[in-house]
């Protein structure tokens, strides 16, 4: 697969040789570890819990990245909302791998799938700005996005001290 460069990403192949590292689609035999690590970060107030249900019933919208022995380290999802418009959530990195390029492999992933989609504005609603900045994302509008963008806030326990903003990105294949 060729690079595409889509203003700052210039995107690399899905596998990463080079580290040793794989991206791929999820499948249902990662929902537990999924679960385990995005549960982990939502512990300690990072992002918020998924039920094991709602990661099954989502699956096809996650990607996983494995080391050289098979082991889950990172997951991100892209939820599509309409035809032009999708959503990355769930981006979790396990400790001992942050800061090494993961997080960006699976952003630049996640909008390669929405290319793909021919998805051309995905947002996050996140509480990490300097990271998705560095991914070319910038801060956004929410009277911009329709209201069903908030429908997981209603049961979040930081409905009213919510520290998370909105930023967004435009890919445009042309
Ligand atoms: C946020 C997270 C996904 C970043 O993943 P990562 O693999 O550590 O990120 P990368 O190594 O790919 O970093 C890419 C760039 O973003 C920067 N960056 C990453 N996390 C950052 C942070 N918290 N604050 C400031 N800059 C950050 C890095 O310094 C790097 O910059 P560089 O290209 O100039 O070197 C990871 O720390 C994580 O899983 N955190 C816990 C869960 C979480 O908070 N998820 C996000 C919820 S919205």
């Amino acid at each position: 697969m060729g690079n595409k460069t889509l203003g700052v990403f210039s995107f690399e192949p899905i596998t990463n040789y080079a580290t040793g590292l794989n991206v791929e689609r999820a499948s249902l035999r990662d929902a537990y570890d999924i679960h385990e690590i995005i549960n982990y970060f939502a512990d300690e107030g990072e992002m918020l819990h998924r039920t094991i249900d709602e990661i099954n019933q989502n699956i096809n919208d996650f990607v996983v990245v494995k080391n050289k022995t098979g082991n889950l380290i990172a997951t991100a999802a892209l939820h599509k909302l309409d035809d032009k418009l999708g959503e990355i959530k769930g981006v979790a990195v396990k400790e001992n791998w942050q800061g090494k390029g993961v997080g960006s492999i699976l952003i630049q992933s996640c909008l390669q799938d929405a290319l793909k989609l021919g998805i051309n504005e995905i947002f996050v609603l996140t509480n990490k700005p300097e990271f998705y900045n560095k991914m070319g994302f910038s801060l956004s509008n929410v009277t911009k996005f329709p209201i069903k963008i908030w429908s997981e806030c209603i049961g979040c326990s930081k409905f009213f001290s919510c520290n998370e903003i909105i930023m967004s990105i435009d890919i445009d294949p042309n």
